[in-house]
């Protein structure tokens, strides 16, 4: 997959897996890992799917309604794309932290819903609930933070207090913030992120 890899100054930190909203690239939350954390690597990757142009990471049949066939397969290839990065660009691959917005949040929660081990954690921004009527994996302790709004027009509220509870019911500790800025990435929204990532049990 088309990517960007950042060594970080400190290695112990665990890497960021930065995965972007539809028409993103992979450098779009650049600025947001450094917000969190500047001194972990960071991996960007650009979505395979094409929509007119603009990059995302699996199809969708309408807006909000997801080609279920499509983001399993998706999902695999970046799983198996996670590994191979790992291994060419010497990270831990037990040591990854997802930061998706938007279609990348909702790859990182389908992770999350396939793959046990795939992340060590996550920030999701904005995200929706990517399949229904799956048994989770075991998520014991994993650490989640969801970045929501209560007048999102693409991630309703009931929609991410159900995500909330479906990772919760698999074990993992789930924190939601609200914001009031619809479906938009707020810096107040990344400032919390950052203050739930230096309280997560996630190594650093
Ligand atoms: C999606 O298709 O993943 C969601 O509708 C979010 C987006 O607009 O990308």
């Amino acid at each position: 997959m088309k990517h960007i890899f950042h060594k970080g100054t400190d290695l112990e930190k665990p890497t960021f897996l930065l995965l972007h909203g539809t028409g993103g690239t992979e450098t779009d939350l650049l600025p947001i890992a450094g917000m969190i954390d500047d001194s972990a690597s960071v991996l960007g990757v650009r979505g395979n799917i094409s929509e007119n142009g603009m990059p995302r990471f699996f199809k969708r049949l309408a807006e909000g309604v997801f080609d279920e066939e499509d983001l399993i397969k998706q999902t695999k290839e970046l799983h198996q794309f996670l590994d191979t990065a790992a291994d060419d660009h010497n990270f831990n691959r037990d040591h990854l932290l997802a930061i998706g917005y938007s279609n990348g949040a909702n790859i990182a929660a389908s992770l999350l819903f396939h793959y046990q081990n795939s992340l060590q954690g996550a920030v999701l921004l904005h995200p929706m609930v990517p399949r229904r009527g799956i048994e989770l994996p075991d998520l014991t302790g994993l650490p989640v933070f969801i970045g929501a709004g209560t007048n999102d027009p693409i991630c309703s509220p009931e929609e991410t207090r159900e995500l909330a509870e479906m990772l919760e019911k698999s074990g993992a500790t789930v924190e939601v913030h609200w914001e009031n800025q619809g479906h938009q990435l707020t810096k107040s929204e990344i400032d919390k992120a950052a203050e739930w990532y230096r309280a997560t049990s996630i190594k650093k």
